[in-house]
């Protein structure tokens, strides 16, 4: 079959295109025809050799996938999953023509949804749902601030804000990054590099911001601490600017506000039963069409590295997919 592989850390441009054994699925794993793959910014820093986990190369990355079913593996009673079942979840190696998911992973995907949609509906998402309804706790009407609104864990993040009928203050660099947040129901915009972030949470939530969403770190970070209404919560969730800011802890003290941080992988882990009741919900609203992933740019598997490069150079808007026709 055919996978992108990463033979050495580095840059997406030194990913190949190659032919490479077909998986075989084992204990409780299924085998999936990869129809279509989502990408995600630690596929970056994944292949750099720069993530908090690292595999050795050569690795197929690609942690997002949707596609149909072609064989359970030992142990699957073949009622839980049949060939042609069109399934989605997260995995290792979603980057190639067939990947392996494991079965209590998998999810069905709903008759109205496309395969690019289904992966699209998973890291950031449940990324987003945590740190909204588990970490943050947000309730109808408050107000919350989401940094890098327009990208992959901010848009899922003023998605599903608005689905829990939240208010939404989103924070994004552009004007078309701010107009798609309004179009997904932001009820105010702030352009962080033209206005000052700080006076404009507090002007346009009447100092009221009950929560900050943070995925991207950097010199975005204080200034949204800080208009952040007395008693709220600040939940840091990445660096995509690369920076890891370093905040004064008199913020914390004067203003009595919470500085949370929510990690998928160890959230899992931390809160077994609230992980299983969002991921419950999240599918349950998937499942009903009530949040969709805006899908901003797609492309063929052998054009991955661009994909890469689009998300690496900070030009997404809502979710990158790569199409395995
Ligand atoms: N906590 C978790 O469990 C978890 C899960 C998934 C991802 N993450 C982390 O969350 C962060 C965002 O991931 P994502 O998938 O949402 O990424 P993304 O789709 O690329 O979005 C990141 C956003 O950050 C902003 N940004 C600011 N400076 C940037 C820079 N120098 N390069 C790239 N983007 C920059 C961009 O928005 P503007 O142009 O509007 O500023 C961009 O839309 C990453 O650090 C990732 O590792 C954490």
């Amino acid at each position: 079959m055919r996978a992108i592989v990463c033979r050495a850390y580095g840059p997406p441009e030194e990913l190949v295109l190659d032919d490479v054994p077909e998986p075989v699925p084992g204990p409780g794993q299924l085998l999936v025809r990869v129809r279509a793959a989502a990408v995600n910014f630690p596929d970056v820093l994944f292949i750099a050799g720069k993530y908090q986990v690292r595999i050795p190369p050569p690795f197929i990355p690609g942690n997002e996938v949707a596609g149909e079913v072609l064989a359970a593996g030992p142990g699957l009673k073949s009622a839980a999953f049949s060939p042609g079942q069109r399934i989605s979840g997260t995995t290792f190696g979603a980057f190639a023509e067939q990947a392996l998911l494991e079965a209590d992973q998998a999810m069905l995907i709903p008759d109205d949804a496309d395969f690019g949609s289904a992966a699209a509906f998973g890291v950031t998402y449940r990324t987003a749902y945590h740190a909204l309804r588990s970490t943050a706790q947000v309730a109808e009407g408050q107000w919350v601030v989401v940094l890098g609104a327009a990208g992959g864990v901010g848009l899922a993040t003023v998605d599903l804000a608005v689905a829990m009928k939240a208010r939404v203050l989103a924070a994004a660099s552009s004007p078309e990054k701010l107009e798609l947040c309004r179009r997904r129901g932001a009820a105010a915009t702030v352009d962080y590099d033209r206005e000052d972030l700080k006076s404009r949470i507090r002007e346009l939530t009447g100092d009221s911001a009950r929560v900050v969403i943070d995925p991207v770190g950097g010199s975005y970070s204080e200034p949204a601490l800080r208009g952040l209404a007395r008693g709220g919560t600040f939940v840091t969730l990445g660096y995509a600017t690369g920076t890891i800011p370093a905040i004064p802890l008199n913020l914390v003290l004067l203003k009595d506000v919470t500085i949370r941080g929510m990690e998928i992988r160890t959230f899992m882990g931390d809160y077994p039963d609230e992980a299983t009741r969002d991921v419950a919900e999240l599918a349950q609203m998937f499942t009903a069409g009530q949040v969709r992933p805006y899908i901003g740019a797609r492309f063929p598997l052998a054009e991955t590295p661009a994909a890469l490069r689009h998300v690496a150079e900070r030009r997404v808007l809502g979710k990158v997919v790569i199409d395995v026709p």
